[in-house]
């Protein structure tokens, strides 16, 4: 299990490694994460990772078009990310 941190709304939730963020939000709505096309495309889900970025998987092609420089701010989209261990996000 990884533990998964919402700074803003004070948050934590335990959740299997290997579990892409999409998945999680279907299994439990009560997450903070807001999605639109689940395709990486329309940039709703964009997340910011304050801790833990090695512990997600790498970006994909399709993240990488749309947040472009915003990767380097650490900006993830949660439809294109599986969980490898604990992440805090802003
Ligand atoms: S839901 Fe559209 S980019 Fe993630």
């Amino acid at each position: 299990m990884a533990k998964i941190t919402f700074l803003k709304s004070e948050k934590t939730f335990e959740i299997p490694i290997g579990t892409d963020l999409v998945k999680i939000y279907e299994i439990n709505p009560d997450l903070p994460l807001k999605f639109g096309c689940k395709q990486g495309e329309c940039g709703v889900c964009e997340i910011k990772i304050s801790t833990g970025h090695e512990n997600l998987t790498k970006h994909t092609p399709q993240e990488k078009r749309t947040l472009n420089t915003r990767i380097k701010e650490g900006s993830r989209l949660a439809c294109q990310c599986a969980l490898k261990g604990d992440i805090i996000i802003n």
